[in-house]
C-alpha cells in the first residue's frame, strides 16, 4: 500500500486510487465536485513539486502550477506523497453574501462582496466554498469592479448541497471563500478588432453570457452581438427584462430567447437549430456557449459544422 500524508495525518492509498478517492474513502470531506479534472474544486498543494505529473495540473493557471498546486482527483502518484489543503492559501479570498434574490422558480441571483473586485473577470468562473466546506463552481454574471459585487446565477438542483444552501435567504451576511477566476469564457479583444459575437446557452448558462456582453460593451465592442437563451418552458427564461434593457442601450445587440414548450410568451424552437439562423458571417464571428455539458457540446458542434473555426468557439460546460 502507498501512503498519503495529508495535513500531517497518514492514510493508506490503494494502487490506482486517486488522492481524492483515497481521502474520501477515509472519511475526509475534501472539497470536490466533478471528479474529472474539470471543475478544479479539489485543488491541493504539495511541497514535493518535482513529483507532480503535468496531467494533474490540467488547465490550472500558470501561477498556481508554479506554486505546487494540482488536482487531487487526477493525482495517482507512484510513490508516497505529501499534500496540504488550500484553505487560507494564496488563491482564496473571503467574501460575504450581500444579497440573495430568487429570479424565477429555480434560479437565484447571489451577490458577493469581497476585496480586489478587479481580479474577477466577467464570464469566467469561481469556486465558492461555503461554511460546510462544500465547493462548487459558478460563473461570474456581471462586471464586478464596475458594479461593486460579484453576481452569480445559481440553479436550484433537487437535493443539491450548494444550490439549496444558497437558495436560503438566511445566508445573507454569511462569509464564504472564493477562489479563481478560471475558465475560457471572457471577452478578449486587446487590438479592438471588429467582429460579430453569437452567444448561446440554456438555464444558468445565461450567467457568463450576460457578463461577456456587458464586458464587450464596456470595452467599446464594434460588431453585432446576438444572445440566444433556451429553456424547456416559458418560466425557464429568466432575466429577460434586464436583457431587454441592455438591448435598448445598445442598438447592435439582438436578444433571441426560445423554449421547447411555450404557453405563448416565447417562441418555440430548439436552441441548437436556432443558433444556425444567426451564424451568417462565420469567418468574422466569435461564438460563446455555456451551460449543461450535453447542450453545450451540441451548440459547439453546430457552430463548428456551420463553419466557425474551433479557435473562435469559447465554452465552459457546467459539469
Ligand atoms: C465551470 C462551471 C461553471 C458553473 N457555473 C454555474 C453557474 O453559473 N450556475 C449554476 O447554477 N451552476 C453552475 N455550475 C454547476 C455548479 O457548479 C453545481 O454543479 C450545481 O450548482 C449543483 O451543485 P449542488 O451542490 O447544488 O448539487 P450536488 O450536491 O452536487 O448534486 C446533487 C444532485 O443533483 C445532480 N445535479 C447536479 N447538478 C445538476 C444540474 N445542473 N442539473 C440537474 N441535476 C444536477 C447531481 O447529479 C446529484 O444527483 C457550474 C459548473 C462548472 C463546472
Ligand atoms: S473534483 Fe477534481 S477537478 Fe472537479
Amino acid at each position: 500500500m502507498l501512503q498519503v500524508e495529508y495535513n500531517g495525518e497518514i492514510y493508506e492509498r490503494k494502487k490506482d486510487e486517486s488522492i481524492l478517492s483515497c481521502l474520501i474513502r477515509h472519511g475526509i470531506e475534501y472539497p470536490h465536485s466533478c471528479q474529472a479534472g474539470i471543475c478544479q474544486a479539489c485543488l491541493a498543494k504539495t511541497k514535493e513539486k518535482e513529483s507532480i505529473e503535468s496531467s494533474w495540473q490540467a488547465e490550472l493557471p500558470h501561477t498556481l502550477r508554479a506554486q505546487g498546486y494540482f488536482l487531487t482527483c487526477l493525482a495517482k502518484p507512484k510513490a508516497n506523497f505529501q499534500l496540504s489543503s488550500v484553505e487560507d492559501a494564496e488563491c482564496d479570498s473571503v467574501a460575504v453574501v450581500q444579497d440573495i434574490k430568487h429570479l424565477n422558480h429555480n434560479v437565484t441571483q447571489i451577490k458577493l462582496v469581497t476585496d480586489n473586485l478587479n481580479i474577477w473577470v466577467p464570464g469566467q468562473y469561481i469556486h465558492l466554498i461555503n461554511s460546510e466546506n462544500v465547493c462548487r463552481s459558478y460563473s461570474i454574471a456581471n462586471i464586478p469592479f464596475q458594479e461593486g459585487y460579484i453576481e452569480l446565477h445559481v440553479k436550484r438542483v433537487l437535493g443539491g448541497a450548494m444550490s439549496n444552501w444558497l437558495w436560503d435567504e438566511n445566508r445573507i451576511n454569511t462569509a464564504v471563500r472564493i477562489r479563481g477566476p478560471f475558465g475560457k469564457c471572457y471577452y478578449n479583444n486587446p487590438n479592438n478588432n471588429s467582429f460579430d459575437i453569437v452567444l448561446a446557452g440554456t438555464g444558468t448558462g445565461l450567467a457568463p453570457l450576460v457578463a461577456i456582453i456587458k464586458s464587450a460593451y464596456e470595452q467599446n465592442h464594434q460588431g453585432k452581438i446576438t444572445l440566444l437563451h433556451g429553456g424547456l418552458n416559458d418560466n425557464d427564461i429568466y432575466y429577460a427584462d434586464e436583457i431587454r434593457e441592455l438591448a435598448k442601450e445598445n442598438g447592435s445587440f439582438h436578444y433571441d430567447p426560445c423554449v421547447l414548450n411555450s404557453s405563448g410568451q416565447f417562441p418555440v424552437a430548439s436552441i441548437e437549430k436556432r443558433i444556425l439562423q444567426h451564424l451568417n458571417d462565420v469567418k468574422n464571428t466569435q461564438v460563446y456557449v455555456c451551460g449543461p455539458k450535453e447542450i453545450t457540446n451540441k451548440l459547439k458542434r453546430a457552430a463548428f459544422i456551420a463553419g466557425v473555426s474551433s479557435t473562435k468557439i469559447f465554452s465552459d460546460a457546467f459539469v
